[in-house]
């Protein structure tokens, strides 16, 4: 069975806006769990550790599109469009590691979720950054 790569957070990764940056520290870090735990091969802890990945990366997709509504952020439209798409995806995944437990849609879904995360906080995540850092007004912070 092919293993996925874990990553790790750097600086690179980083949006400069405190709040986001935590949520994607911890988001990075429940991804290492989870690609531990398929490395292991333990599918019951699999499968218990994608969903709580599943509720915190919808709670930090949500808050995203808050602060982008909230500093009406031209973008937001098609960011909100990648969000939709990557839990779409996650949720196909699911549903094969579901039905074949023993296949490799585990580290399918780790392949696919650790790239993502790193081109879409790499690209469109640091472009949201940069937007609101730009506009902050002195002792604002996002
Ligand atoms: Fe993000
Ligand atoms: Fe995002």
């Amino acid at each position: 069975m092919r293993q996925a790569v874990p990553f790790g957070w750097s600086d690179s990764l980083a949006t400069g806006i405190p709040e986001i940056d935590r949520q994607h520290i911890e988001l990075v870090d429940m991804f290492r769990t989870l690609a531990a735990l398929e490395h292991g091969g333990d599918r019951a802890a699999v499968r218990a550790a994608l969903e709580e990945l599943i509720a915190h990366v919808c709670k930090h997709f949500d808050d995203e599109e808050q602060l982008m509504r909230r500093h009406h952020y031209a973008e937001l439209p098609s960011h909100a469009q990648a969000h939709d798409l990557l839990l779409r995806q996650i949720h196909s995944f699911v549903s094969l590691l579901d039905a074949a437990p023993d296949g490799d849609a585990g580290v399918d879904i780790i392949d696919f979720v650790g790239k993502w995360l790193v081109v879409h906080m790499q690209q469109d995540d640091h472009r949201l950054g940069a937007f609101l850092k730009a506009e902050a007004k002195p002792c604002e912070v996002a």
